[in-house]
């Protein structure tokens, strides 16, 4: 049995600036035989670029006189400031694991939230939920207003920053990786047919495997329950994508889960400088 972790908003949304500034070795250029090059490799372990928090940093001055030492051929000492030195240093975006990267995204783009006709976009997916509602990857926005037919929404994300950020903060929150469903893991906190709705909005593009994960969303449901995916065929966080969304695939992905799918384009939410078209897939169970 997993036990879930529930989150609660800590954060307020404001803007952070989680940049850094990067700077290079200074040995790149030279031959592999030179010994200063030989010695910058064993002391940082091949690494080449180093990003720490600002110029003004402790860590940004160490990095020149850890040159330095270099350049005078120390080891010793070398080694002492690139110790110091990595206490100082953050990651480079492109080390960072996805996870990392969404929280940065949390926090450095608080106010992405739907694009254009956000209010549209909630309107027409709150008219297709009922019920006990589980919105899955929900990162800091929603799609589910309050509405009559609604009794409870439940949200769960991989990244707490987002859950943190999550705009319903009186709505049960989860901690939950989806892309640990394909090597085995169950949302077993939940009960078979617990949810009479399941909505996954700009969230499938990130699953390693779409067909474990639906087929988890199938037990989820209540017979007659529906899963709703909602999406533009364009969009995607560049390095973070699988794969970019296509109705057809997705659609089929939930006949295999046992669902039966229906593909619908909305062109009404779409503005005329947006690439791509917005589909809406409900799957029946
Ligand atoms: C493009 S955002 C969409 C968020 C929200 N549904 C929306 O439309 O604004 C994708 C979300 O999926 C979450 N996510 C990515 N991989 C995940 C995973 N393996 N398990 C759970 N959530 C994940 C990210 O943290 C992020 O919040």
């Amino acid at each position: 049995m997993v036990r879930p972790v529930y989150v609660r908003r800590t954060v307020e949304r404001k803007r952070v600036y989680n940049g850094g500034i990067s700077i290079g070795s200074p040995f790149l250029l030279e031959e592999d035989t030179d010994p200063k090059k030989i010695l910058w490799k064993e002391i940082t372990k091949g690494k080449s670029e180093f990003t720490f928090p600002s110029m003004r940093s402790e860590g940004y001055r160490l990095f020149f006189e850890l040159g330095q030492a270099i350049q005078n051929g120390d080891a010793k000492l070398s080694r002492r400031i690139y110790q110091r030195m990595q206490q100082f240093m953050i990651k480079n975006y492109n080390e960072k694991t996805d996870r990392e990267k969404w929280k940065s995204t949390a926090e450095q783009l608080p106010t992405d939230i739907g694009g254009y006709n956000k209010r549209e976009k909630t309107k027409l997916i709150t008219s297709h939920a009922r019920g006990r509602v589980l919105e899955a990857m929900c990162g800091f926005n929603t799609y589910f207003n309050d509405s009559p037919e609604i009794e409870e929404v439940v949200a769960f994300d991989y990244s707490r920053a987002m859950l943190e950020r999550y705009p319903r903060p009186e709505r049960t929150r989860i901690l939950f990786d989806v892309n640990k469903i394909p090597k085995g893991k169950r949302m077993d906190f939940f009960e078979d047919g617990h949810f009479n709705t399941i909505g996954c909005f700009w969230g499938t593009n990130y699953m390693d495997e779409m067909v474990p994960v639906f087929k988890e969303f199938w037990r989820l449901l209540s017979k007659g329950g529906n899963f709703i995916v909602f999406e533009n065929t364009y969009s995607g966080y560049g390095d973070l994508v699988r794969r970019y969304f296509n109705p057809d695939e997705v659609a089929a992905i939930m006949t295999v889960a046992g669902f039966r799918p229906e593909v619908e384009r909305v062109d009404s939410v779409k503005e005329e400088v947006e690439m791509g078209d917005y589909y809406l897939v409900e799957g029946k169970k």
